[in-house]
């Protein structure tokens, strides 16, 4: 080991943060690059599948919280991307490779929105998911990453509370309310579950990313936190159970589970989902939509930048 190499892993072994500036593996630069940007492409991406019913909220109260939530995925986004360009890379560098699909986003978001019960889903289990991998990231060795992770908790921590009121108003409704509450649920259980990527020994870059605290918790480790808190969360909306195989396992202290379809996942990150082509379809055209106000804050940067060499 060179001695860069050896005060990099006396940092990561004393739980000090990496920040922007100093010494790191090329591996692990990289390594955080992927996962952050990708979790920024989540965050964006992820405002699709809810925005398609900001228009037909059942309600101006639910319209407007909405509205706010799908506000907050797109900070999110910002933030994570203005985090990863401290790592070096540039935004254009991170869209282009989202947008030629060499970077990946979260699975979930290739799943269509079918009625207003999915909203309240998607809050409560792809929200909740997010925290239960999130409050882990709120302790990864990269200090900006860290950072970012407090700030975006607490928003999503908002965010399932309101999908989980969504769905409770429709699991106390009409027959046909309830209906569309089991439905939601049973149609976005297991594609949250997969939210937490592949088996622990299928999964190609945590044996690494654990070693150098970049991740703090294993892919089934926190799939099992999510399975285990997500149970008496269904019991309480009086729903059934989308899972015939949850069962208390006493000497685990934990829910045994059914066998996830890693076929389904594996052809949906790449790139097979329902939704994959038109959710990065419609990113490319919002993003060339955007592009005069791009070019006016560079115009308007020159000119200032201009002003002031004069
Ligand atoms: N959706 C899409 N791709 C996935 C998913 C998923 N649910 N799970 C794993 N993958 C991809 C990985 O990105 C990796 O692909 P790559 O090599 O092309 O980058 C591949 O499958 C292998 O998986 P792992 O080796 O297990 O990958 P990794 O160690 O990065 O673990 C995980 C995956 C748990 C998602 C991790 O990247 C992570 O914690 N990311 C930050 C959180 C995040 O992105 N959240 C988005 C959630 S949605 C939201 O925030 C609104």
């Amino acid at each position: 080991m060179t001695p860069e190499e050896q005060n990099f892993m006396r940092k990561i072994n004393a739980e000090d943060k990496i920040e922007p500036k100093d010494w790191m593996p090329d591996a692990y630069r990289k390594n955080v690059i992927r996962q952050m940007s990708q979790h920024a492409h989540s965050e964006v991406i992820g405002m699709q599948p809810e925005g398609n019913w900001i228009t037909r909220a059942p309600s101006l109260r639910r319209k407007a919280v909405l509205l706010s939530k799908v506000q907050d995925e797109a900070g999110h986004g910002l933030y994570l991307y203005s985090a990863t360009e401290t790592l070096g890379i540039t935004r254009a560098e991170m869209i282009e490779a989202l947008q030629q699909g060499t970077a990946k986003y979260a699975s979930i978001f290739n799943y269509p929105t079918l009625t207003w019960g999915d909203v309240g889903a998607i809050g409560w289990l792809v929200d909740g998911a997010a925290i239960v991998n999130q409050v882990s990231l709120q302790r990864t060795s990269y200090g900006p990453y860290a950072r970012a992770m407090i700030r975006i908790c607490k928003e999503e921590s908002f965010h399932q509370r309101q999908g989980y009121e969504a769905l409770l108003a429709l699991a106390k409704g009409s027959p046909e309310q309830k209906q569309m509450a089991q439905d939601s649920l049973n149609r976005f259980y297991w594609p949250a579950l997969m939210m937490f990527g592949p088996h622990d020994s299928e999964s190609a870059h945590s044996a690494k990313s654990m070693e150098w605290k970049i991740k703090r918790e294993t892919n089934d480790d926190l799939r099992q936190k999510f399975i285990d808190q997500t149970v008496p969360q269904i019991e309480f909306l009086g729903l059934a159970h989308p899972d015939p195989a949850i069962k208390w396992n006493e000497e685990r202290g934990h829910y045994d589970h059914g066998d996830i379809d890693w076929e389904e996942f594996y052809s949906v990150i790449n790139g097979n989902g329902h939704c994959n082509r038109q959710r990065i379809e419609h990113h490319v055209a919002a993003h060339e939509e955007g592009a005069w106000v791009r070019d006016a804050i560079t115009a308007y940067n020159d000119k200032k930048n201009a002003n002031k060499i004069k």
